[in-house]
């Protein structure tokens, strides 16, 4: 168990699965990539994530990985299936774990789903959910604004409370008792989510719920007893990420490197 595991997502907001992960497997060596230079992945075509993706998974497969853990719900919905066509490590999405742990949490089957446009549109947390519990009453909401604003790092600001209020007032006739935060975003917001959806929802966390699979997973297996090693790579601006990469762990990020995405291997990539 020496190889690190890989983690990519659109940009910093994969850093909160990177967190539960650290969290849950303190001794395991992790890679992360972040998309900094073509985020948002949310209202982007099925056709550019899967690129996108694709290129992310090279160069962390680059990087020696053992298993790859798609942090981003958009890459999820929309790449998983071609990612694995084109590896033949585990390759592990957001989206089961999170609708797996709704269904665990939820007494009424109602469950809302939140995500991006890309996520939503997709229809994979539904289809998740109704294939692991055809009973269950999916409500879905693409909430595209609070990505942005986690980004301005306006996360206690009253407008961010505004927009959640806005968007999920629908929500809140509906008897939903559980709701899937299905972006890497929203996990930071989650406090001002909580109070605008009140106690008696409970919200899911898909980056808890992915490293509780992973804890699962590494449990039969043998580790050694060191801490873990943490490299993180970005395609843009590493000071950026570095500030909100602080704010979302509570902890300095020692180095981020900037990777350099070739014209050449973007449309090699592209070709195939
Ligand atoms: N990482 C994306 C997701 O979880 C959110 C940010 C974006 O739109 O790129 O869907």
């Amino acid at each position: 168990m020496n190889n690190p595991i890989g983690i990519f997502d659109s940009g910093v907001g994969g850093l909160t699965v990177f967190h539960a992960i650290q969290k849950a497997l303190p001794h395991q060596h992790i890679v992360y990539f972040g998309d900094t230079a073509r985020v948002p992945y949310g209202s982007k075509s099925q056709r550019t994530i899967i690129q996108y993706s694709l290129q992310n998974m090279i160069f962390l497969l680059q990087q020696k990985i053992e298993l790859l853990v798609v942090a981003c719900n958009t890459s999820s919905a929309y790449a998983l299936e071609e990612l694995r066509k084109h590896s033949d490590i585990p390759i592990i999405g957001v989206i089961e774990p999170g609708a797996k742990k709704a269904l665990n949490v939820t007494d009424n089957k109602k469950i809302g789903v939140i995500g991006t446009e890309g996520t939503i549109k997709s229809g994979s947390y539904e289809k998740a959910l109704r294939s692991l519990d055809e009973t269950c009453t999916v409500f879905s909401k693409p909430t595209p604004l609070l990505v942005p604003l986690v980004e301005e790092n306006w996360i206690h600001h009253r407008v961010t409370k505004e927009i959640i209020e806005e968007y999920l007032q629908d929500f809140l006739n509906k008897d939903i008792d559980t709701i899937i935060m299905g972006c890497t975003h929203y996990p930071v917001l989650k406090q001002v989510i909580q109070e605008v959806v009140g106690d008696k929802i409970t919200l899911v966390d898909s980056a808890e719920s992915i490293a509780r699979e992973l804890k699962k997973l590494y449990s039969a297996k043998s580790v050694q007893k060191i801490s873990g090693k943490y490299n993180f790579f970005v395609s843009d601006n590493p000071e950026k990420f570095k500030i909100l990469g602080r704010q979302i762990l509570g902890e300095e990020l020692d180095r981020v490197e900037k990777v350099f995405f070739s014209d050449a291997w973007v449309m090699d990539t592209f070709e195939k």
